[in-house]
């Protein structure tokens, strides 16, 4: 199982704290925001992880994160010119997937929570995860039957069908590059997640697991806020 972190983006929601930084090296608490991402897929035993990021402030990452060889892991890096949308990853990503699987996280994206189990019993389709929100027009939604068998996801719709929020954490098997190779842009212009994972659901590949911990997408002032108290908080009862 490879690894891979999304951190590229133009966080225009962060401005002006992003005009001069990136948005994944903005401090959570007492560490910079990308530390939780690698280490969501370190603990899950992913090693060999690609950092994507935008072609600004590239060099901060190299100079923070290095070899990897600080975290017991492997940092390859790569820059994403534009914002093409999170189904990128794994066209920019091919050379490093190799004939592996794969874990994609969103460099923005803290989670409180051991995926170790799910991931590294992962063999095959496609497997994403779950939470109920109180705004799920936000996010891709998953529409689920009586049985909370998963039947559509929607990006970010106007009517949601459910509060359950597909999260920034995403494991595929090696079918993923070519998948994502074929996906054509939407109307916003990006290659969505969304259609990659609908792929898996209308073929019965795709595993929804549903979890109920902390998530936060820091990437809104409020949430960057949220997510640091939280972390403040957590380390003080320790
Ligand atoms: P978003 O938060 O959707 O986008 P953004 O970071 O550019 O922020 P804003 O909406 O404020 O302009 O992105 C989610 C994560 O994915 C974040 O870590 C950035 C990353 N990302 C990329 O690396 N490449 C991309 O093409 C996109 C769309 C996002």
């Amino acid at each position: 199982m490879k690894g891979i972190i999304l951190a590229g983006g133009r966080a225009t929601r962060l401005r002006p704290l992003t005009l001069v930084t990136s948005k994944q090296l903005l401090p959570i608490y007492d560490r910079p925001m990308i530390y939780y991402p690698l280490n969501t897929l370190i603990k899950s035993g992913i090693k060999d992880i690609l950092i994507i990021i935008a072609p600004d402030y590239s060099g901060h990452y190299l100079n923070l994160l290095g070899t990897g060889e600080d975290f017991g892991a492997h940092f390859s890096y790569i820059v994403q010119k534009e914002p093409r949308g999170l189904a990128d990853a794994f066209i920019l990503g091919k050379t490093f997937i190799g004939n592996d699987c794969v874990t994609m996280i969103l460099g923005d994206n803290i989670f409180d929570q051991d995926f170790s189990s799910e991931i590294k019993s992962f063999k095959s389709g496609a497997m994403i995860f779950a939470k109920k929100v109180p705004d799920p027009e936000r996010f891709g939604v998953v529409d689920f039957d009586n049985n909370m068998k998963a039947i559509s996801i929607e990006e970010k719709p106007a009517l949601p069908k459910s509060n359950y929020a597909v999260v920034g954490l995403y494991t595929f098997d090696n079918s993923v590059v070519d998948n994502a190779k074929n996906l054509k842009p939407s109307a916003r212009g990006e290659i969505e997640i969304t259609d990659l994972n609908n792929i898996y659901l209308r073929k019965g590949e795709m595993k929804v697991n549903i979890f109920d911990s902390l998530w936060e997408d820091a990437g809104s002032f409020d949430s960057l806020l949220r997510v640091s108290n939280y972390m403040q908080q957590k380390s003080s009862t320790k």
